[in-house]
């Protein structure tokens, strides 16, 4: 939801700048500036679209700048309301909603201030010229005060031109120390080069003047502790890939491997353990598709631990007054750990008495600021904008709860999740087949996923990411509930996936099959019983190998992405920047 970057040192800020937007791009899209000092002023270049689209940018001359890359939620996209955002003495880049911008703006317009913009960032600009009396720092914290919703700003003036100012509530911010200079970003990856990181906490505000870092909280300057520092592996390339995507499919095994956690081996889990002994009952919150890994992860516990789970879209939970009963654990899963309806889901949660685990892959992610504990899901940084490899890591991570909470429970037989890397690596090494059965979606109206238990699970995800990066309309439905309205619109040619993973469900996951063929659609029959790939109900079949039935999800979901990606390409589509859509959705 919008990425936000700034520099201030000794080097040109430009090209700096433009090279932190292009690794911040996964977080929005829609236009990108940057602002840079300059004698008397500030030099500004903004452009709707990508940040390819500042063509000649890179050229501005001044050694200390703000960028933005932008995912619209007031005002459309356009260069007009492309940040950086000026007004008076000062200019910024922000990250988040201001929720009572209306106000704000009318308070400004009544003191005969004009605005350019439809924005709810151009208020703040408006409010700092309003109470700077000479003193930069004050001003931003009297204009925080004002604001409400969140905020990652970052801010010059001009009376003060290589200086940056930032703070943060509710959407990240990190700075970091270089070689050359000083650096703001809304993620790690942008500004990688660092050697020194720091992460701003809600509340903290920063002071950049070209050498030295200070922080403030509430009550004055305060210190901070560095952040662990990143890898090159940290560093998103694509590599030999056409898109991250691709790539990211391809780490699917290895997300899988190091995702999977044996609770009894380390010491670090003896805690959770304590917990897991104590759990009566779960509750799952997330959204997109780590809400479907939930879906599966219900399924494996109950049936594994014999404890209840209810799993719940986060911004579902959030206001709906949930019940937290003693011994409720809540699990928030957030592959980016920033979703925001999956951080007040979590706080909700904590402040009702549950214990929080959060289950995210990203260190230092605000959610690991609220959770009493947090597991890492290991399947490394993640670009592209439709969710893969995070899915299935989030997957055994779950599964890997699950086996634990059953030993904790008692339970003496417990399925094995050491073959999974494995049987992902077959099921990835054969997913560029989907390349021959995307064709048969193009001239579809629609597209229906169905599966019953687990493969439902499946079936959800494989819909999410065909609407996504295809725009093809699209339903994921338990199989048993096709007859109950779905049906009516399957006629000639539709193409129906099913997805058929356990042996006990067959005959019934088979009879909706049958039910679609007797109505002219076409099944596409995702499984690993080969006895079904061959009947003549089944149009396309794709051969999946054998794995403990609640676990399949973590192989049946791997062609499924694959289709999702080869029809986005096949209608021209950019699999890796879908439109209108962002990875890390910091706002409601
Ligand atoms: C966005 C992304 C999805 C993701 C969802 C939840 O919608 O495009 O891919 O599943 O947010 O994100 P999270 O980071 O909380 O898992």
């Amino acid at each position: 939801m919008c990425g936000i970057i700034g520099y201030t040192g000794k080097e040109q800020a430009a090209p700096k700048l433009l090279l932190g937007l292009k690794r911040l791009e996964y977080r929005g899209y829609d236009s990108a500036g940057i602002a840079v000092s300059s004698e008397g002023g500030f030099s500004v270049c903004k452009k709707k679209g990508r940040v390819s689209e500042l063509n000649g940018a890179e050229k501005i001359k001044g050694v200390c700048g703000v960028g933005h890359t932008r995912w619209a939620t007031h005002g459309a996209p356009s260069e007009r309301n492309a940040h950086p955002h000026a007004f008076g003495r000062f200019v910024l880049v922000h990250n988040g909603i201001i929720e009572n911008y209306l106000p704000l703006k009318e308070e400004c317009e009544g003191r005969g201030e004009k605005f350019i913009s439809e924005t709810d960032s151009e208020v703040i600009a408006h409010l700092l010229e309003y109470y700077d009396r000479g003193d930069v720092l004050a001003a931003l914290k009297e204009t925080a005060a004002r604001l409400e919703g969140s905020y990652a700003l970052a801010v010059m003036c001009r009376d003060e031109p290589n200086v940056l100012y930032a703070a943060r509530r509710k959407s990240p911010l990190i700075v970091g120390r270089g070689k050359e200079g000083l650096y703001l970003a809304s993620d790690v990856p942008a500004i990688a080069e660092c050697g020194e990181l720091y992460s701003l906490c809600d509340g903290e505000f920063a002071v950049l003047p070209g050498d030295k870092i200070r922080f403030y909280g509430e009550e004055g300057e305060i210190k901070k502790e560095t952040m662990k520092l990143v890898s090159k592996s940290d560093i998103p390339e694509k590599g030999e890939y056409a898109h991250f995507m691709l790539k990211e499919m391809h780490e699917i095994p290895a997300a899988i491997a190091n995702s999977l956690i044996n609770f009894e081996d380390d010491f670090c889990f003896s805690a959770i353990n304590i917990v897991l002994c104590q759990t009566e009952y779960i509750q799952i919150v997330a959204c997109g598709t780590a809400y479907h890994s939930g879906i599966a992860a219900k399924y494996a516990i109950e049936a594994l631990a014999r404890v209840p789970v209810e799993v719940t879209v986060a911004s579902e939970y959030r206001y709906r007054d949930p019940i937290v009963k003693k011994g409720t654990l809540v699990l928030a899963v957030s592959q980016s750990g920033e979703t925001a309806d999956t951080l007040a889901a979590a706080e909700l949660a904590k402040e009702r008495g549950a214990t929080v685990i959060a289950i995210t892959n990203v260190p230092d992610s605000s959610i690991t600021q609220i959770a009493h504990f947090v597991l890492f899901t290991r399947a490394g940084r993640e670009i592209a904008v439709a969710a893969t490899k995070s899915f299935n890591a989030q997957l055994a991570l779950l599964f890997s709860l699950a086996v634990a909470l059953a030993k904790a429970k008692g339970r003496e037989t417990v399925p094995s999740l050491r073959p999974l890397p494995a049987l992902a690596e077959e099921v990835v090494s054969e997913a560029e087949k989907m390349k021959e059965i995307a064709p048969m979606l193009l001239g579809a109206k629609s597209v229906y996923f169905i599966g019953r238990g687990a493969d439902y699970c499946a079936a959800l995800e494989g819909s999410l990411k065909l609407k996504e990066i295809s725009y093809l309309p699209s339903e994921g439905y338990p199989a048993g509930e096709l007859k109950h309205g779905t049906l009516a619109l399957i006629d000639k040619g539709t193409p129906v996936i099913a997805i058929l993973m356990q042996e006990g469900l067959s005959e019934k996951t088979m009879n909706a099959v049958f039910e679609v063929y007797a109505r002219g659609g076409r099944v596409i029959l995702v499984t690993n019983l080969p006895e079904y790939a061959a009947r003549k109900e089944v149009y396309r079949s794709v051969l999946l190998p054998k794995c403990e039935e609640l676990f399949s999800p973590i192989l049946s979901v791997i062609p499924l992405q694959a289709l999702a990606y080869y029809t986005s390409l096949a209608r021209g589509n950019d699999p890796d920047k879908p439109r209108n859509l962002a990875k890390s959705v910091t706002v409601e």
